[in-house]
C-alpha cells in the first residue's frame, strides 16, 4: 500500500518537526490540502506555505485542490513544488484541457470525486489521468467518519480502469485508519491519505507503517 499523510492535521504553529517525521517515515507522498472557502466551507493554506514545505519535504507532494476553477492556478501549483495536482471533477468545467495543461506543466494529473459524484462520470477521462482521488468524507475538514459507500465506488472504479486499459491509481481520502484501511486495501485502493489517524497519534511513524503494510 502507498501512504500519503495529510499535512492538514499537522502542527501549523511548527511544521518542521512534522515534515522531518514524514521524511524519516515509510510515507510515499505528502498530501497537501488547499481550500478556498468557496468550494469547501473552510480555508486551509495557500501557495507560500506549500512552497516552504516543499523545500524541506523529501517526499513528492500530492496536492489536493479544494478550490473553484483550479485550472487557473496550474503554474502556481507547479512552482510551489507539486508532484501531482488533483483537481475536483465538480470544480472544473473543462476537465480534458485542464488535465492536458497539468501534464504540459510537468506534473502528474489527478481527478477527485466528492462522495456523491458517481464513478461513471469518469468514463471519458479515465485514460487521461494518472490518478483518481475518491473522497470518503465531504471535503473541508479532517477527523470526519468514513463514508462506507466509498468501498462500492472503488470496485466500480477498478472495473472501469480494467475495461479501459487505464493506468490510473486509486487514492482514497477521509476517515482512513487501520480498520477502514484494511477494507480499502481489500477493495482495491492503491494509495491511502490519512490525517488525524497519523498526526493524532503519539507515534505517527508507526501509524504510517501500519497503513504501509496493509495488503490486498
Ligand atoms: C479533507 C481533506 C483530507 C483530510 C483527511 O477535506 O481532503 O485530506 O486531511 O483527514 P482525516 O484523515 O482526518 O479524515
Ligand atoms: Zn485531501
Amino acid at each position: 500500500m502507498k501512504v500519503s499523510p495529510s499535512l492538514l492535521s499537522a502542527n501549523f504553529a511548527n511544521l518542521t518537526p512534522d515534515i522531518e517525521m514524514i521524511n524519516s517515515s515509510e510515507a510515499d507522498y505528502l498530501h497537501i490540502d488547499v481550500m478556498d472557502g468557496v468550494f469547501v466551507p473552510n480555508i486551509s493554506f495557500g501557495f507560500p506555505v506549500m512552497k516552504a514545505v516543499s523545500k524541506i519535504c523529501k517526499k513528492p507532494l500530492d496536492v489536493h485542490l479544494m478550490i473553484v476553477e483550479p485550472d487557473k492556478w496550474i503554474s502556481q501549483v507547479r512552482d510551489s513544488g507539486a508532484w501531482l495536482m488533483n483537481i475536483h471533477y465538480e470544480a472544473c468545467t473543462h476537465l480534458n484541457s485542464a488535465i492536458a495543461r497539468i501534464h504540459q506543466a510537468g506534473m502528474k494529473a489527478g481527478v477527485t470525486l466528492n462522495p456523491s459524484t458517481p464513478v461513471s462520470l469518469l468514463t471519458d477521462i479515465i485514460n487521461d489521468v494518472d490518478l483518481v482521488l475518491l473522497m470518503s468524507v465531504n471535503p473541508g475538514f479532517g477527523g470526519q467518519p468514513f463514508i462506507r459507500n466509498t468501498l462500492k465506488k472503488i470496485h466500480e472504479l477498478r472495473s472501469l480502469i480494467a475495461e479501459s486499459g487505464s493506468n490510473a491509481l486509486i487514492e482514497v481520502d477521509g476517515g482512513v485508519n487501520e480498520s477502514t484501511g484494511i477494507e480499502l486495501a481489500k477493495a482495491g485502493a492503491d494509495i491511502l491519505v490519512a490525517g488525524s489517524y497519523v498526526f493524532g497519534s503519539s507515534d505517527p511513524c508507526e501509524k504510517i507503517s501500519i497503513l504501509k503494510n496493509l495488503d490486498r
